[in-house]
């Protein structure tokens, strides 16, 4: 056996092993991409190829924590049923031995192509990062073509997970990096061929005095209506406020790329996300031209270690695939309309008029549900609240206009939560909820917490309550498991 299948075999074998126990976790997600064994993060090469969906991610097959990370595939017909396949990278050469690291597919002469970052670290630990080349023929088995990008001068070894698209003929790749005055950055990259690449510089940064943090990863750029978007993970912003309390944050920047200047003139940087787990964001343009979002529902922290997954031997998942809008220069984002297939009987209940008290919803909610919650005839209401599996509250105070998720902390015996300021208040939530996790869409899409939740699911009650008037209508759904 050389390397490449000696890693491969060892990483089945893990998959073979702990099968049993992973299928036995009463947390394991029932609609959500979650890593066969092992540890998942981020969303790589998500691309639909010839029709079929192929999702990649990170993936340490061994442990539940960071390490010489695989390319994992998943590929879908409908973005909701997903198939394991062949693992299609293993760090197995010089340029990747510790690391296959994050990066993009596209479609070229009939074939796939995948960049991602070789990660190598020597004994003293110091790094050295190449971007890498792999094709394939059928999307399933990939060759590697070795390195077709050195790390340029001015920047650190935290240079990379390439995006690569193509404009007016062209090739374009934009790099996650840090400037050796560690400071983070986007740089782009140009190619005829995909093969020869050319360093166009940096084409975002900090201007003097933002809060933009030491390191930017998994920078990608779209088009959306007639504005470009920069969505990127920067990491050391502080917090500020309700802003910027993860570890690590995931944002964008509305604007315009000069593909003649190299240069992107945007807006000033909005979280993507307001919940406490999402992080490293990948789109891809489908056949239908819809552009579609799937982040990693996880940051990496010091919460890792806390998660009750671990004691069956994996950790982490994908969020529910999102479809990406503009509206007024901010991003909206909704659950794509496939999964609707996932939903069996509703039960609706509409016209419930709350006035300063509680209702609770007359049927158990399932592990797996979709809620939608309208509310009308807010003008009376000056707060509304909805609690759910006694470990989630979701909360609204018309006063100052927040939003806010409550959940248990993993490490400590406490609530914690994250905000945001809904400016024409709070109209709708569409809850999508799975066996530990919870995504909240506020107003259809203007705002988006995502959270792990590990309820004991000895209470399955939702309630509402309100201090004021209020008119609510709910309808649920049990969600279709496998
Ligand atoms: C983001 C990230 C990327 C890197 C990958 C390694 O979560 O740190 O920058 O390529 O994870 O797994």
């Amino acid at each position: 056996m050389n390397r490449d299948e000696e890693l491969r075999y060892k990483a089945y074998q893990e998959i073979e092993l702990h099968k049993d126990i992973v299928e036995r976790d009463p947390h394991r997600q029932h609609y959500h991409v979650v890593p066969p064994v092992g540890l998942l993060n981020d969303p790589n090469g998500f691309i639909q190829w010839k029709g079929t969906y192929h999702l990649f991610f990170q993936w340490m097959p061994f442990d539940t924590t960071h390490g010489a990370k695989y390319w994992g595939h998943y590929s879908s017909t409908d973005l909701v049923n997903w198939s394991l396949e062949p693992i299609a990278l293993a760090p197995s050469n010089w340029y990747d031995k510790n690391g296959c690291y994050s990066g993009s597919a596209v479609a070229h002469n009939g074939k796939m192509k995948l960049f991602y970052t070789g990660n190598v670290k020597d004994e003293q630990n110091n790094r050295e990062t190449y971007q890498c080349l792999a094709t394939s023929e059928d999307g399933i088995e990939f060759s590697k073509q070795g390195v077709v990008i050195e790390l340029p001068e001015g920047y650190t070894a935290h240079f990379r997970d390439p995006k690569v698209w193509q404009h007016e003929g062209s090739w374009y790749m934009v790099i996650g990096a840090q400037t050796t005055e560690e400071e983070g950055c986007v740089v782009l990259y140009e190619s005829p061929d995909l093969e020869k690449w050319e360093c166009k510089g940096q084409i975002a940064g900090p201007a003097h005095g933002d809060n933009l943090g030491y390191m930017w990863e998994c920078p990608d750029m779209f088009a959306l209506e007639d504005k470009d978007v920069l969505l990127f993970s920067p990491q050391g912003v502080k917090a500020d406020g309700v802003l910027y309390n993860n570890a690590h944050q995931s944002g964008y920047m509305v604007g315009q790329m000069d593909y003649h200047h190299s240069r992107f003139h945007g807006s000033s940087f909005v979280e993507i996300d307001r919940g406490f787990d999402f992080y490293a964001p990948q789109t891809t343009l489908d056949d239908h031209g819809r552009r579609i979002m799937f982040g990693w529902m996880s940051v990496p922290d010091d919460q890792e270690a806390h998660h009750p997954t671990i004691n069956y031997r994996w950790i982490h998942c994908m969020t529910v695939p999102r479809e990406l809008q503009l509206c007024n220069s901010k991003v909206y984002q909704t659950p794509i309309e496939e999964l609707k297939q996932l939903r069996e009987e509703p039960t609706t209940i509409a016209n419930i008029n709350l006035a300063n008290q509680q209702y609770v919803w007359p049927s158990e909610l399932d592990c797996a549900s979709e809620i939608e919650i309208g509310l009308n005839n807010t003008e009376e209401m000056t707060s509304f609240e909805l609690e759910l599996f006694d470990c989630i509250t979701l909360s609204y105070n018309q006063h100052d206009r927040e939003f806010s998720l409550y959940r248990n902390s993993l490490i400590h015996d406490e609530k914690e939560s994250r905000s945001c300021h809904l400016s024409s208040g709070l109209q709708s939530m569409r809850l999508f909820v799975d066996a530990s996790s919870i995504e909240v869409f506020v107003n259809d899409g203007e705002e988006v917490f995502s959270a792990r939740i590990f309820p004991s699911h000895t209470n399955q009650d939702m309630a509402v309550r309100s201090e004021g008037t209020v008119n609510v209508d709910i309808t649920s759904w049990t969600l279709k498991q496998e």
